[in-house]
């Protein structure tokens, strides 16, 4: 599983780089919004540390003219490893059949069904965004049996540009061993969660105890 931190934060993703563990990140005008620089300067900065894996960039319009314009600046300005993040509407995925058309990767956002699943494939993206956190926030059962549903329909059909699944909207390590046991090949995360995914209580105390039982061996 390729994991991709969600996230603007240049030291998150610094140190994520640091453990090994960042495949890609995923952007977005929430996540932007947080930092204290200019657009521009974030992702500069991002797409030269992530130098070769796939940084997505939000699109912020729901104009398919707009979308593609964006997409193309984007990549125009920042290279080939930008995913032009386009909403899952109907006019996002217009436009993300244009940049698949002139060779554009796309991460279809804002997918909260198979359906919308399916339909972003068939439109030509790259990776699709299923948002499994959100659906908990509104007490919505079924977020795992979503990914799993779409991981069925993504191994089912040879589509276009591959449509990999990126689970998105992590909360918690649990959802990330979900998606894996199932399959899913991409995952973004928080920080915060990637972070949690080291601890185990029992290797902290199994570690402090071989550490203090080494003190008394005779070396
Ligand atoms: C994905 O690309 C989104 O940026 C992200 O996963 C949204 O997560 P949130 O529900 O925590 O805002």
């Amino acid at each position: 599983m390729k994991f991709f931190l969600d996230t603007a934060n240049i030291e998150q993703i610094k140190e994520a780089k640091d453990m090994g563990m960042l495949d890609g990140v995923t952007t977005n005008p929430t996540l932007v919004s947080k930092e204290n620089k200019s657009e521009h300067e974030l992702y500069s900065e991002i797409i030269e540390i992530c130098k070769g894996k796939p940084v997505s960039l939000e699109t912020t319009s729901n104009d398919t003219d707009v979308i593609v314009k964006q997409g193309q600046e984007f990549v125009n300005t920042y290279g080939k490893d930008v995913y032009v993040k386009v909403a899952n509407t109907k006019e996002g995925l217009k436009a993300v059949r244009t940049l698949f058309d002139s060779g554009i990767n796309c991460n279809v956002t804002l997918t909260f069904s198979a359906s919308q699943y399916l339909l972003a494939a068939k439109a030509g993206a790259r990776v699709v965004s299923p948002f499994i956190g959100r659906l908990d926030d509104i007490s919505l059962d079924g977020n795992m049996t979503l990914i799993q549903d779409i991981e069925v329909i993504r191994r089912n059909y040879k589509f276009e540009n591959q449509a990999e699944t990126l689970v998105s909207s992590i909360r918690h390590p649990v959802h990330v061993v979900q998606a894996a046991v199932m399959g899913a090949p991409l995952a973004t995360m928080p920080f915060k969660v990637l972070n949690m995914l080291f601890k185990h209580p029992l290797t902290d105390i199994g570690f402090a105890t071989f550490m203090k039982d080494y003190e008394s061996v005779d070396k």
